[in-house]
């Protein structure tokens, strides 16, 4: 089994450094009758949209299980737990709190509490409930208000106790992906939807800022957004321009209104009737500090021009990870430090995931994830060399905890660092979560 080393003087080292393991609510939990229907049960439903026809109903049986589950994260020892809550488990069709669904995250973060992990909450990681969508969803700014009613519900429950709230995780995935290019749910294929819906969502955001500094003064409070660099696949002009444009559209579209209160200047490239209908005073509600910025990075992307626009060339170089993602670490050094570089001053970076999917089998009880752990290891030196290199990193969060639901490639894709067995919801240590776990006790040991 390989081992985890970072060089001894390496901040990731030190007290301040949060080391955790991530997950998000309907990869997990299941209890799905105990939740309002969510647009990934109706997107579930359809035929051809999830690779194996599978669904969330089940998942990890988080929810019954969640004893053990966070038995096993303290055993790791890690500082913290990001996990995010179902909008449809608090808030039922009829707008009043389900008591139990809410005391189900009250519990957690006390049983947290007791083991002395930190809990890092995610208020929407894409499980919209359907009577939402049912009136516009993300389409409807309607549904950026009902998000931060549902966001003080949750803050005023679980108030300081939570280490730090993000509002949104990747709303690149809940915009593009689901309303632009058809691939999560709703599944919708439109140009506009896609950039209203990641209107609509940096609304939410902003709306729920002050509501959550508001009822939890003391804890830190941001947003979680996915970043892939952009690469050109040629030394061509045309090539460079085209990477630069993705990184504008996938990448800046969701910070830069964030930190200075305006999209991107590719927003001018669109045709009138593709671009986002941004009331006045929009901006300045999306634009107030956060705290913190959550990272979430697995892999570069590579374009081509491609009419005046990009398309990306998927890799075809071994190794790649099953979702046929390259594995390259450098990547997030050299996004954080361009990041940096773009913005000026960052605020606070978590990585709030990173982590990749491999043919994982269980010999004897056993998974030998060796690929896995070669991955998090250049991860972290690489996490360890943006923070040389100036760049406030100060956590770090691995996805996954456990196997699990992984969206329209359903169960097909293992991203844990603990195998499930989804037949009889057996956790088993990878080699992964082994290596990690010897690594953050050494940590902690000298800490
Ligand atoms: C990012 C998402 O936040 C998470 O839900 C997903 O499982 C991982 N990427 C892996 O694709």
């Amino acid at each position: 089994m390989k081992k985890i080393s970072l060089p001894e003087n390496s901040k990731l080292l030190s007290s301040d450094f949060v080391f955790g393991v991530a997950t998000s609510s309907f990869q997990i939990e299941g209890a799905a009758e105990e939740r309002e229907l969510t647009i990934w049960d109706t997107f579930c439903q359809q035929p051809g949209r999830i690779k194996d026809g599978s669904d969330g109903l089940v998942a990890c049986e988080h929810v019954e299980r969640w004893r053990e589950d966070t038995d096993l994260i303290a055993s790791l020892g890690v500082d913290a737990y990001r996990f995010s809550i179902a909008w449809g488990r608090v808030i039922r069709a009829d707008g009043s709190v389900n008591e139990e669904g809410l005391a189900f995250y009250v519990n957690l973060v006390d049983v947290l509490e007791t083991l002395g992990i930190s809990a890092h909450v995610t208020l929407y990681h894409w499980d919209l409930p359907q009577y939402l969508e049912d009136r516009g969803g993300w389409l409807n700014r309607e549904t950026a208000h009902k998000f931060a009613e549902y966001a003080e519900v949750i803050v005023k429950a679980l108030g300081d106790k939570v280490a730090s709230y993000a509002t949104l995780n990747e709303p690149f995935c809940s915009a593009y992906l689901s309303y632009e290019a058809g691939i999560h749910a709703p599944g919708l294929k439109d140009r506009k939807k896609g950039r209203q819906a990641a209107h609509n969502l940096l609304l939410a955001h902003g709306l729920a800022m002050p509501i959550l500094r508001k009822h939890a003064p003391n804890a830190e409070h941001g947003i979680v957004l996915n970043f892939s660099p952009c690469y050109p696949a040629s030394n061509s002009e045309a090539d460079h321009n085209a990477a630069n444009l993705a990184h504008n559209y996938h990448n800046l579209w969701y910070l830069q209104p964030i930190l200075t209160g305006s999209y991107p200047s590719i927003l001018e490239r669109l045709a009138e009737n593709e671009r986002p209908e941004v009331i006045s005073g929009d901006m300045d509600i999306i634009s107030q500090p956060i705290d913190f910025l959550g990272v979430n990075y697995y892999t570069r992307t590579v374009f081509r021009e491609k009419n005046g626009w990009f398309s990306d060339v998927p890799p075809s170089e071994p190794p790649l990870t099953t979702m046929g993602w390259e594995i390259y670490p450098e990547g997030l050094t050299e996004i954080l430090v361009d990041l940096q570089s773009t913005f000026g001053e960052l605020p606070a970076i978590y990585i709030t995931e990173n982590g990749a999917a491999f043919p994982d089998e269980v010999v004897n009880n056993r998974v030998h994830d060796d690929a896995r752990i070669d991955y998090y290891n250049r991860h972290l030196l690489a996490v360890h060399e943006s923070i040389q290199k100036g760049v406030p990193v100060c956590g770090y969060f691995a996805w996954s905890l456990l196997d699990n639901f992984e969206w329209a490639e359903g169960y097909t894709q293992r991203f844990g660092i603990v195998y499930v067995d989804f037949d009889s919801q057996q956790r088993i240590l990878k080699d992964s979560s082994r290596a990690l776990r010897q690594f953050w006790l050494a940590r902690k040991a000298q800490l």
